[in-house]
């Protein structure tokens, strides 16, 4: 099906009390022009009646994986590739244990293993099982694979308890949904994303690196490639699943990234290096492991060839992006690298502060363009970082 067909958000309420509250997003998404198709678990219509979101969305309620009518006018398969998004609020613990491990044993599931498109799920449940360990877990697995996630609200809780567990706000999931229903605005864009840390080795069990987590660099490529561009992912070490559509080129050493970096530079058309590469690697490389002494071990590092201030020498109509991680003075540091670089844009953490860390899934960023502007963004998550970064890059390329 192609992209343009993918227009439908479609909204999987699983069986909580807070279906009380999908209800009223239905009623904002159509008031907002968005065609709603509705998928209910069994437990979501002992809560609302599918005739109350038929209403509303002007469409059947799809519920059964194994209705013939249902199967011949909606069809579990054109149902996920009609999807702009795939939203699922609320979320059952239920909903979320059967998609972490892969199950499709009812028509959400089954239609949310076959959709291609981005997905947003909204927990909502008991402030304990939220807390749950096996709950948590299953939400950092999901998170890993690319899942958004929106966290429950605190407050009042249907079963009596207060605490984090509530649906959020129609008006916030809409306004998430917004965020996710990008238009394919990259098609055409061929993306050089490198990501996480380089490692150096001493010997062949020792190496000098950094905490970077790749997960920025990992961000941009999951970014990228759902607005549309084809992405290249350089990657070093890391311990992220690569994203679904993006293709990855694992390295380990500096020397490693700037080989594959520059076997690829001329064909692509905008290289962003996330990658927090080594400065230095040790001058020689011990074939055995180096022994233990009781003398001081003297470490000779020489620097690493500049990757980023060798592209900027080398650009050819390529739109090329840097990070820029400080501990001081950050605009003034930064925007002397964007003009030594020779950078199209920059984008500048001071990581010393907290929600900044080079391992979070979170950043404090200060984005500065070759044309001097200076956009200092308030904490946010990595992804919605990556988004805003292609929506500046479209703006340096218009
Ligand atoms: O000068 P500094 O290392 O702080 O610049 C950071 C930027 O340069 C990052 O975008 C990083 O990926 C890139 N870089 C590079 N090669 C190096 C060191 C950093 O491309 N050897």
């Amino acid at each position: 099906m192609a992209d343009n067909e993918r227009t439908n958000v479609v909204l999987g309420v699983s069986g909580g009390i807070a279906c009380y509250k999908a209800v009223e997003l239905v009623r904002l998404l159509v008031k907002e022009g968005y065609p709603v198709q509705v998928i209910m678990t069994r437990g979501a219509m002992e809560f609302v009646a599918p005739l109350t979101f038929q209403t509303l969305s002007g469409r059947p309620v799809a519920t059964e994986t194994f209705n013939l009518t249902q199967e011949s006018e909606i069809g579990h398969i054109n149902l996920a590739d009609s999807a702009a998004v795939f939203v699922i609020a609320p979320a059952t613990a239920n909903v979320i244990g059967k998609i972490t491990a892969g199950i499709a044993d009812d028509l959400l599931t089954t239609v949310l293993m076959a959709t291609q498109a981005p997905v947003l799920i909204a927990p909502a449940m008991n402030i304990h099982m939220y807390e749950n360990p096996v709950l948590q877990e299953n939400l950092r697995k999901l998170r890993r694979l690319g899942y958004h996630l929106i966290e429950p609200a605190e407050g009042y809780l249907a079963c009596g308890y207060e605490g984090k567990g509530r649906l959020p706000d129609p008006e916030a999931i809409l306004e998430q949904i917004r965020g996710l229903i990008k238009k394919k605005d990259l098609l055409g864009e061929k993306l050089l994303i490198t990501a996480g840390p380089s490692r150096e080795p001493l010997d062949p069990v020792r190496y000098i690196s950094n905490r970077s987590s790749g997960k920025m660099g990992y961000a941009l490529a999951r970014a990228g490639s759902r607005r549309g561009a084809e992405v290249l992912l350089i990657s070093g070490p890391t311990a992220l699943e690569p994203p679904a559509g993006v293709k990855l080129m694992p390295v380990t050493t500096a020397a490693e990234m700037r080989h594959a970096v520059l076997d690829e530079f001329a064909t692509c058309t905008a290289v962003i290096m996330a990658a927090a590469v080594a400065d230095y690697h040790p001058v020689g490389f011990s074939q055995q492991k180096i022994k233990r002494d009781k003398k001081p071990f003297d470490l000779r590092l020489e620097p690493n060839p500049d990757i980023l201030k060798e592209l900027g020498e080398k650009k050819n109509g390529q739109l090329l992006i840097g990070f820029a991680a400080e501990t001081e003075n950050l605009t003034a540091n930064a925007q002397k690298k964007l003009h030594a670089k020779n950078l199209d844009m920059i984008i500048a953490n001071d990581v010393t502060k907290e929600g900044s860390s080079f391992d979070g899934d979170t950043n404090i960023v200060t984005i500065i363009d070759r044309g001097g502007a200076i956009r200092s963004l308030p904490l946010m998550s990595k992804d919605e970082v990556a988004d805003l970064i292609f929506d500046y890059l479209l703006t340096l390329r218009h």
